[in-house]
């Protein structure tokens, strides 16, 4: 199903502020219309399933393939090292539009593919921070009820905005869903307060998601407005707007929430969520931290690097993919994404926020064919994230829009297929995955990026301390090399005396890799010998044998040599608990007889009274890993969890996985 009825490409009139900019355009031709790609040129289907392949850059000449990385055996000798992160620094902006595509219809059917999707990063981040919005933020209703039962519906063409965004009607039942999914994986969520009217303000959000997400803390904030740099662009204010009107605003937001008996948090609201026509200073200077300080809970930007507005809709310059992928192949990428946020991560310490990268991919205007699902995408994704990270950013989220865009990290099937296909995972959910594992559940995963190999750009490696302590490494190689002549060896030392300390490199180490046979891959991408597989293929778990490197480092030498195949990227565990910490070994790797003994201990009464779920569905959904092509294929995948969510949270988990 399509979100919108593919009309004719609706007309924009202005222009230049489109480039960087995350707006999310409705009533479009199928993007992969108007790509001119060679491998794609006669391709008509959805953008989410564009095959184009692009040809990987060059392989660099010169480059270093042997180096050393020496850390400090503790975190007092590190020079710039972050604030302490959790593992679900990176999560998803989900436009809230494709909502009941991805969580499911109503909180009674979930999409389990979801389900296992968050799993994944909750066994080993502990949470999932989930940013639900978008343009259509601003101009959604909360009603009681709408025709047919649906928790959501849209509105066509009644909102000034020159997007064309709809109208998005919606009941409570969006936040009975959101609860269900969280207390099944522990998802937590920023939300977006409509904004599109300051003087006739609609707080049902802040109310009613509240009583229903605040209680079991699952509710992180809500943004109040989404890029309002953009709204004269836009059409939807005067063409003067300027920082200090948002700040106007914003108080009238403050005001009402505070005197408003409904919202009992008064203290967790988001600003400005600004994309780069403002400046971060021109909002900080108004004042707005200082005056709404105990309102504010959390500052945020919005950002892509680059966009395919001209190859949509004939807006700004075009932006040729071929051309433009080496661009996103490389360390000085994440930098330059980052640098000018830099004064703001200092300042939000100063006033003691979380900044956050509240929506973010590779290019707005729907991604780039044959760059934002690919390889190249996903270590592009990790090193930026770790990037933002390391710059003190709080947060990143990933944005998921519909099967109109080709960045998504999941994408469910059109709807009128979902009985034949399954899921398609994104390249970018691996990344999502590598960092979760990277910094682990404590929330005191501190990282420093190692400007390993003389700063080669094409080799990035950060490290990661804990309680003062290094734990675990990640090493990325963006060089697309088949020959083999481009994958690199590095040899780790911890503390020893070339830097005064005690020799802490320990015995043996792990490594994890994520790997591709090329940066242009789409489908054959591993992370620990595991895959989601290609278009349609994914379920929401990894099948694969899991399979994890131990390395005997050099005890006379006190060295640890990690080699990064050209491309792809390692994550070293510096210890044994570091790599339990993270979630491992992983519960995908549950033999058939355990998932076997545990569906027998589940209740059949539970079965038969929870509602869309057969015994035979749940039968197909619960088979081993080796049947889940033949299995799946047949059974639905929305599956109710009510009655499961009766169950323990151990046992549904196994449920997801097995
Ligand atoms: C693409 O379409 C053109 C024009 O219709 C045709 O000549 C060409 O063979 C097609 N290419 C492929 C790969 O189908
Ligand atoms: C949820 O959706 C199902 C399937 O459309 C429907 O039967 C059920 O009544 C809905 N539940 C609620 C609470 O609306
Ligand atoms: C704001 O959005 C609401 C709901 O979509 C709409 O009824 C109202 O006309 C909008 N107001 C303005 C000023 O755009
Ligand atoms: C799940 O959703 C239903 C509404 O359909 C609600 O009654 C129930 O309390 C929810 N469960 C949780 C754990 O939030
Ligand atoms: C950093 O931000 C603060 C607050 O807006 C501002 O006063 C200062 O001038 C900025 N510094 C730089 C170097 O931009
Ligand atoms: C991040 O914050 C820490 C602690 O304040 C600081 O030492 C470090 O320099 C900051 N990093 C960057 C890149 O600004
Ligand atoms: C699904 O719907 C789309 C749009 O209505 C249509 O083009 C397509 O053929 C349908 N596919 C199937 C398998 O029914
Ligand atoms: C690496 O590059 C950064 C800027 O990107 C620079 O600040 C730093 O000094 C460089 N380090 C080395 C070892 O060259
Ligand atoms: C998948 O990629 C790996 C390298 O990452 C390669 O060894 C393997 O042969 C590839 N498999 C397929 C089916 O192409």
């Amino acid at each position: 199903m399509r979100l919108f009825h593919p009309l004719s490409v609706f007309v924009f009139v202005i222009l230049s502020s489109f480039v960087n900019a995350s707006v999310t355009v409705y009533h479009q031709v199928p993007l992969a219309d108007s790509t001119t790609t060679a491998s794609s040129a006669n391709y008509t289907g959805a953008a989410a399933y564009d095959p184009t392949v692009l040809t990987p850059p060059p392989v660099p000449t010169g480059l270093t393939t042997q180096f050393g990385i020496q850390l400090s055996s503790s975190s007092a000798a590190v020079q710039g090292l972050s604030i302490p992160h959790k593992g679900s620094f990176m999560g998803f902006s989900i436009e809230f539009t494709v909502i009941n595509q991805i969580f499911g219809i109503n909180a009674t059917y979930l999409q389990v593919p979801f389900l296992n999707l968050m799993a994944i990063l909750r066994e080993r981040a502990g949470e999932v921070l989930i940013r639900v919005g978008g343009n259509t933020q601003e101009t959604a209703v909360l009603v009681d009820s709408l025709p047919g039962g649906v928790m959501m519906t849209k509105e066509r063409g009644t909102t000034g905005d020159v997007t064309a965004t709809p109208t998005l009607l919606y009941t409570a039942e969006v936040f009975y869903t959101m609860a269900n999914i969280s207390a099944l994986v522990n998802t937590k969520w920023f939300l977006g307060i409509p904004f599109n009217d300051t003087n006739n303000l609609r707080l049902g959000i802040a109310e009613v998601g509240e009583a229903v997400l605040s209680g079991p803390g699952y509710l992180l904030g809500f943004q109040v407005g989404n890029e309002p740099d953009l709204y004269a662009a836009h059409d939807v204010r005067p063409s003067t707007y300027s920082p200090s009107d948002y700040f106007g605003e914003f108080g009238l937001v403050v005001n009402a929430i505070n005197s408003d008996n409904n919202i009992p948090v008064k203290n967790n609201l988001v600003a400005p969520s600004i994309t780069g026509e403002w400046t971060p200073e021109s909002v900080w200077d108004t004042g707005l931290v200082g005056s709404y300080s105990s309102s504010l809970g959390a500052l945020a930007v919005e950002h892509y690097p680059s966009d395919n507005c001209y190859a949509l809709y004939g807006i700004g310059s075009p932006v040729i993919p071929q051309d433009v992928f080496q661009n996103f192949l490389t360390h000085a990428s994440g930098i330059n994404i980052v640098a000018p946020y830099l004064n703001s991560t200092s300042y939000a310490q100063s006033v003691g926020k979380p900044f956050i990268m509240m929506e973010t991919n590779t290019a707005s205007c729907g991604g780039l064919p044959g760059i934002s699902d690919t390889f190249g995408a996903t270590l592009w994704a990790l090193d930026y994230g770790l990037q933002m990270a390391y710059s003190n950013f709080s947060g990143a989220m990933m944005h998921v829009g519909g099967q109109d865009v080709y960045y998504n990290p999941f994408t469910p099937p059109p709807t009128n297929q979902s009985l034949f296909h399954q899921w398609t995972i994104g390249s970018i959910f691996y990344s999502t995955m590598v960092v979760a594992e990277a910094f682990g559940p404590s929330g005191n995963a501190q990282i420093i990026d190692l400007q390993a190999n003389t700063n080669s750009t094409y080799t990035p490696g950060y490290a990661i301390y804990e309680n003062g302590a290094p734990v675990r490494l990640v090493l990325l190689n963006y060089v697309s090399d088949p020959s083999g002549a481009s994958a690199y060896t590095a040899t780790i030392s911890i503390g020893g005396s070339a830097i005064g300390q005690d020799n802490a490199t320990p015995a043996q180490i792990q490594v994890k890799y994520l790997v591709a046979p090329s940066v242009s891959e789409k489908s054959n991408i591993t992370w620990a010998g595991q895959t989601f597989g290609g278009t349609f293929q994914s379920d929401g778990r990894l099948t694969g044998t899991e399979s994890v490197q131990t390395i005997n480092c050099d005890q006379s030498s006190n060295t640890c040599q990690v080699t990064v195949p050209a491309p792809g990227a390692a994550l070293i565990f510096l210890s044994s608990s570091a790599y339990a910490e993270s979630g491992n070994p992983s519960t995908q790797t549950f033999s058939t007889t355990m998932v076997t003994k545990t569906a027998a201990t589940v209740d059949p009464s539970v079965l038969a009274t929870s509602n869309g779920m057969s015994g035979d569905t749940w039968k197909l959904g619960s088979t081993s890993k080796g049947s889940i092509g033949a299995g799946l294929r047949t059974s639905l995948p929305i599956v109710s969890v009510v009655g499961a969510a009766l169950l323990s949270t151990g046992m549904l988990c196994t449920w997801f996985w097995s």
